[in-house]
């Protein structure tokens, strides 16, 4: 049987080709990034097939599948650099969102903690617009065929390619000791990642070498035993490949230097208003592109009021001061609703687990032709 599908978003648009259950990835380009989903599709249906016929037939979106772990409260960072471009895929793709507990396990022992920290991670997602029927949304451990495909790729994966991981080897630089978890993580990541067949994963700077990895795993792995992954492509926003945190390196709760969003009011205000900045006087001129402070500030402010602001940096006049309190307000009220709708759910723990039941079971139904066909292709069989 010879299936084509095809389809794209943001840009992005490939085909694959399904022959025995086989996807072959046929095309995968990159158009002018302002091409809307319809054009593209058109575009790439016309051009790489011939026909248009074959727009009413298989045509289907891209999979877009990104997960976070459930490891402490969710800063401005992580909304920033990937739950908010995670959930703007939901009508422009086949969106997939998960909750990476067993990474979390390389470095959380606390078992409440965890178990905790999957439901509030959960509720965060849906708190913050992520709509389960118009996605699939789960547990990474309600489908753990996943683990199943981690050990399969381990045994394909080169020493060398794990050994070269810089967050494996930045922990290590951090005092952590390492278990082997921590030093395979990625090898569970590239299986998340292939188990449902992704195109795109949508994901932070700091996990683009996340992404070589898988993609050089799926290669090894088609190479070894034949076509059985779509190699998929990461997306980082240059824009917001990396948020400062408090103290102007990256916002990470490893250095503790966090703006969470779900804070009260009065802690939220403490920690804006002790967001580093520079001692040049009011009246002189100072760069918004170097300020930890307008660097988030752009990001929630409306943007005739950063137009503003961005002049006043540049001419003088800027008050770092008055920008905060002004920061500080702007968050609270962009998250007035998520804030009200999380506590709403974390009230009813049940609707959510309802909720997480309901797309482990959409998942587990996408991974289970990918692991059949990689028990078969390794010769887990008998
Ligand atoms: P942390 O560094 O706080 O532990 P995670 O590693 O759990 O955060 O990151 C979860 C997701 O959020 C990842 O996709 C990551 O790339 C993204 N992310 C985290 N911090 C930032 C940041 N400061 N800027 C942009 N994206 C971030
Ligand atoms: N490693 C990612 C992080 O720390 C989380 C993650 C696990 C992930 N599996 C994934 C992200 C698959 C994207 C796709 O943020």
């Amino acid at each position: 049987m010879v299936r084509l599908c095809g389809g794209g978003c943001q840009g992005y648009f490939l085909f694959t080709l399904k022959v025995d259950r086989v996807p072959k990835l046929v095309h995968f380009t990159r158009l002018g990034s302002n091409a809307p989903v319809s054009q593209v599709r058109c575009a790439t249906a016309v051009a790489t097939a011939g026909s248009a016929a074959c727009l009413a037939k298989g045509v289907t979106l891209l999979r877009v599948l990104s997960g976070i772990q459930p490891t402490g409260s969710l800063h401005l960072g992580n909304y920033l650099g990937m739950m908010r471009p995670m959930i703007s895929y939901m009508d422009r793709s086949e969106l997939f969102v998960f909750v990476v507990n067993f990474h979390a396990l390389t470095s959380v022992t606390d078992s409440e903690k965890l178990s905790r920290g999957t439901l509030e991670a959960a509720a965060d997602f849906l708190a913050l617009g992520l709509d389960p029927d118009r996605c699939v949304f789960w547990v990474q451990s309600d489908v753990p065929e996943v683990v199943e495909l981690a050990w399969i790729l381990t045994c394909i994966t080169p020493m060398g390619l794990l050994e070269r991981c810089h967050s494996y080897k930045d922990k290590i630089a951090k005092g952590i000791s390492p278990n082997h978890g921590l030093f395979a993580y990625p090898v569970l990541m590239a299986a998340d990642i292939l188990l449902y067949q992704s195109n795109l994963v949508p994901v932070g700077k700091d996990q683009k070498q996340h992404i070589e990895v898988t993609r050089d795993i799926a290669i090894k792995f088609n190479n070894t035993y034949g076509e059985t992954f779509v190699i998929p492509e990461g997306e980082i926003s240059d824009e917001i490949a990396t948020i400062p945190g408090v103290d102007g390196q990256k916002m990470s709760k490893s250095y503790d230097n966090t703006i969470e969003i779900f804070l009260d009011e009065k802690t939220l205000r403490k920690k804006v208003m002790g967001i580093m900045t520079d001692s040049v006087p009011v009246d002189q001129p100072k760069n918004p592109e170097t300020c930890n402070l307008f660097q988030i500030y752009r990001h929630f402010a409306p943007q005739d009021r950063v137009a503003e602001v961005r002049r006043l940096y540049l001419e003088g006049g800027a008050a770092y001061g008055t920008i905060k309190k002004e920061l500080a307000a702007i968050l609270w009220d962009y998250f007035r609703g998520p804030r009200e709708k999380r506590e709403t759910l974390m009230n009813d723990p049940e609707q959510i687990k309802q909720i997480l039941r309901t797309g482990a079971e959409k998942a587990r139904n996408i991974a289970k032709p990918t692991i059949e066909l990689v028990r078969e292709r390794v010769g887990i069989r008998y």
